[in-house]
């Protein structure tokens, strides 16, 4: 078989900036070794987070042009709501300006005080918009899932006895729906099988829960369930998606991601009562049902994304790419969350770094590195992100869609190594400043030892 190549050419370029090592360490302090308040600028392989950052494709540009602007009723929603009912089978569907949008509506709606809302993992987001309105977001994912180290084909799944057992204890008058992410994100963007995502559905309709997907990724989710899950090799992504969301009653999903988009989302449901209190919501917080806080050009550009997400040949170089920059790293010892995820590969920052104990930040020590080392930005997803709900520390390093090239990855694959090499000498952190919600992104820090 021939070498796997990105499924295109480059028309657009930008140009990315270079630093010295000197200029690292003074940009990073400067931004409180919080590399969310770096200046974008100062990096120079941005893998903060595959959400937004997908290069569009000549298609999408060209539908930007066709971009209906009307306020209410314009060609734009149309043409969008088509692709979406297409790909999702959902009756409503509600823009949002992205991800978030939708899930703080829908838990405006159906959370609140003792109401419980279980998933496999909760992303930030989804956690703090379902305990921002009073009620707690539960975690089922399996065991295996919870261990970095164990190769399996979807650790993202979720336990069904353990979700058997939640509903009986919690009653399923304070159930109001039980969600899927796929991709699971916050758990290594391991994937959920069909068999999984089926049994919850059965479960949860038995007891008349309505069963809600977050499909950020459910495209990637998509062509593992192909390559993995018995029986869909010789079926399209596209109709595999498909099923995925037909055990489902509604969605919420973030086009910034799977929908190639740069900004979007939407908020699908089957509900005929909780679509017109959605929309009432979305009225007074992000905009008329036909727009929802986006641009008509916003609406074209996810319409043309969502399909091309779902393209093969796409699809292949990108799982490629990913698990080239996992499985070379894991060669030479990097602990990393196996098998490599969808969109991103999580490196296991307690196994690389077990001299810092969890309150002293082993994620947030290793993106600092990372940044210092070669300019890298990365995400820590672990202690400072989920305070003590966190299961691991984890420092993802996300794939932005179709923006790096090999090239790139190979030099992310040198500096990663270059800071392994050195691991003993990293030291911890420790908090200076936080938030109250979602602090990891506005943190300060301050290096334990050594540095100042
Ligand atoms: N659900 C999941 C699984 C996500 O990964 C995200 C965003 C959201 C919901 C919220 O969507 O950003 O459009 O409001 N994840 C981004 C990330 C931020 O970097 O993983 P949003």
């Amino acid at each position: 078989m021939k070498t796997i190549i990105e499924p295109f050419r480059i028309k657009s370029v930008e140009p990315i900036k270079f630093t010295t090592a000197a200029q690292r360490a003074k940009v990073l302090k400067r931004a409180h070794y919080d590399p969310f308040l770096l200046r974008a600028e100062d990096v120079l392989i941005d893998l903060l987070t595959d959400s937004g950052t997908s290069a569009m494709s000549a298609a999408q540009w060209a539908g930007i042009m066709e971009g209906d602007e009307s306020y209410a009723g314009a060609k734009s929603f149309f043409r969008f709501e088509k692709i979406v009912k297409e790909l999702t089978g959902f009756k409503h569907v509600i823009p949002v300006h992205q991800g978030r949008g939708a899930e703080k509506i829908l838990f405006t709606l159906v959370g609140g005080k003792g109401r419980r809302i279980p998933n496999n993992t909760h992303f930030d987001t989804t956690r703090a918009n379902v305990e921002y309105s009073g009620a707690e977001a539960v975690e089922l994912l399996n065991v295996q899932g919870k261990d970095p180290q164990v190769v399996a084909d979807f650790k993202g799944n979720l336990d069904l006895a353990a979700l058997e057992v939640f509903i009986r204890k919690t009653g399923v008058k304070n159930i109001p729906l039980g969600m899927i992410t796929v991709t699971n994100n916050a758990g290594g963007g391991q994937p959920v099988s069909m068999a999984n995502i089926r049994a919850t559905s059965a479960l949860l309709r038995k007891h008349r829960i309505p069963f809600f997907i977050d499909a950020c990724r459910f495209a990637e989710n998509a062509w593992f369930i192909k390559w993995r899950e018995q029986g869909y090799a010789n079926r399209s992504v596209k109709s595999i998606a498909r099923e995925m969301f037909s055990y489902a009653d509604g969605c919420t999903m973030s086009a910034k991601k799977d929908g190639l988009a740069n900004i979007g989302g939407f908020l699908c449901t089957n509900d005929d009562s909780i679509a017109q209190q959605e929309k009432d919501l979305l009225i007074l917080t992000e905009g008329f049902p036909t727009y929802g806080g986006l641009a008509g050009r916003d609406l074209e550009a996810i319409a043309v994304g969502l399909n091309a997400a779902l393209e093969e040949d796409y699809l292949r170089y990108r799982i490629a790419s990913t698990a080239f920059l996992g499985n070379h790293i894991a060669a030479e010892g990097v602990p990393i969350v196996q098998p490599p995820g969808g969109h991103a590969i999580y490196l296991d920052a307690r196994a690389f770094l077990p001299h810092i104990c969890a309150s002293q930040f082993p994620g947030v020590a290793l993106a600092n590195e990372l940044y210092l080392e070669g300019g890298i930005r990365s995400v820590e997803i672990g202690t400072l992100m989920f305070g003590e709900h966190a299961q691991m520390d984890l420092v993802r390093l996300a794939i932005p869609r179709r923006v790096y090239t090999q090239s790139h990855i190979e030099y992310v694959v040198e500096v990663i190594l270059d800071v392994w090499r050195r691991r003993n000498a990293i030291s911890g952190y420790q908090l200076v400043q936080q938030a109250a919600f979602l602090r990891h992104f506005t943190a300060r820090l301050a290096p334990r030892s050594g540095r100042t």
